[in-house]
């Protein structure tokens, strides 16, 4: 499976639909910041300086079946279309999964902005096992759609093979993994070998690919499908994906 990652700010419907048809299985629009004080967060990030998808709480609803028909309505395109959700509460991600047209709903343990991490959300879940499970676990038994939890490799203080395996056992359908690896420029192969080795849940892996060669670098390492972001931030697909193999659920 080949996916459009999020980039808050970047990846609305617009910048999805005309991305979508050049070989993506999937794409993601968000992050969206989506209960009270998430939003109040995201609106604190964007005071100093970086971009966020700025809604206000009674419109997210709105905005995001919006996007979604942006993207079907613009063509025939047949592929399915997550929302990256950052929320301290499972129920409002829960609300999400209930629109009409959402096929994924991707549960942020990634984000690593302050603001966000002082709720307990994004990248802070990491380190919080119990309460990610729990999260994660609330999310699948209750959502409409399939479920995505988003993490974050190589963070401080987080096994990051248990909080893999957790998340499969929570029941999630996809684990989407930003193998990070700091000071590189390239991804950190050896983690997506290593959860590929310790799960069995469907594994999407994420970072640096910008050409065919780190694409199936990644694969190779064990990841079921791959995902892009900063490489499309001109809004157009910088090589052909469709020469390259992958999984699909
Ligand atoms: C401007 C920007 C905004 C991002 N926003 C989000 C986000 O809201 N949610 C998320 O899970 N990841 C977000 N990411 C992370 C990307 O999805 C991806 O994991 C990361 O950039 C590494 O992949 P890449 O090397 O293909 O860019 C963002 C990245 C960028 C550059």
């Amino acid at each position: 499976m080949k996916v459009l990652a999020p980039m808050a700010g970047i990846t609305d419907g617009l910048f999805c639909s005309k991305l979508a048809p050049k070989g993506f299985d999937m794409v993601t629009i968000g992050g969206y910041n989506i209960d009270a004080l998430t939003i109040d967060a995201g609106e604190r990030i964007i005071q100093r300086g970086r971009s966020e998808f700025d809604i206000p709480l009674y419109d997210i609803s709105n905005h995001i079946k919006q996007q979604i028909k942006i993207i079907r309505e613009n063509n025939s395109w047949k592929g399915m279309i997550s929302v990256n959700l950052r929320s301290t509460t499972p129920s409002s991600i829960i609300d999400i999964s209930k629109l009409p047209g959402v096929d994924v709903v991707e549960i942020n343990a990634h984000c690593r902005q302050p603001e966000i991490m002082e709720l307990g959300c994004g990248q802070s879940l990491l380190n919080h096992p119990d309460k990610l499970y729990k999260f994660t676990s609330e999310v699948v038994n209750n959502a409409l759609c399939r479920v995505s939890v988003k993490i974050r490799a190589n963070v401080t203080g987080t096994d990051i093979i248990a909080v893999s395996k957790l998340i499969q056992d929570a029941g999630a359908d996809f684990l989407h993994v930003d193998a990070m690896k700091p000071d590189h420029p390239h991804a950190d192969h050896n983690i997506i070998s290593a959860i590929k080795d310790g799960t069995d849940i469907f594994l999407i892996g994420n970072n640096s690919i910008k050409d065919g060669e780190s694409a199936n670098k990644m694969m190779s390492a064990g990841a079921d499908g791959f995902s892009i972001a900063r490489a499309l931030i001109k809004g157009e697909v910088p090589f052909d994906l469709s020469t390259l193999e992958t999984g699909y659920p």
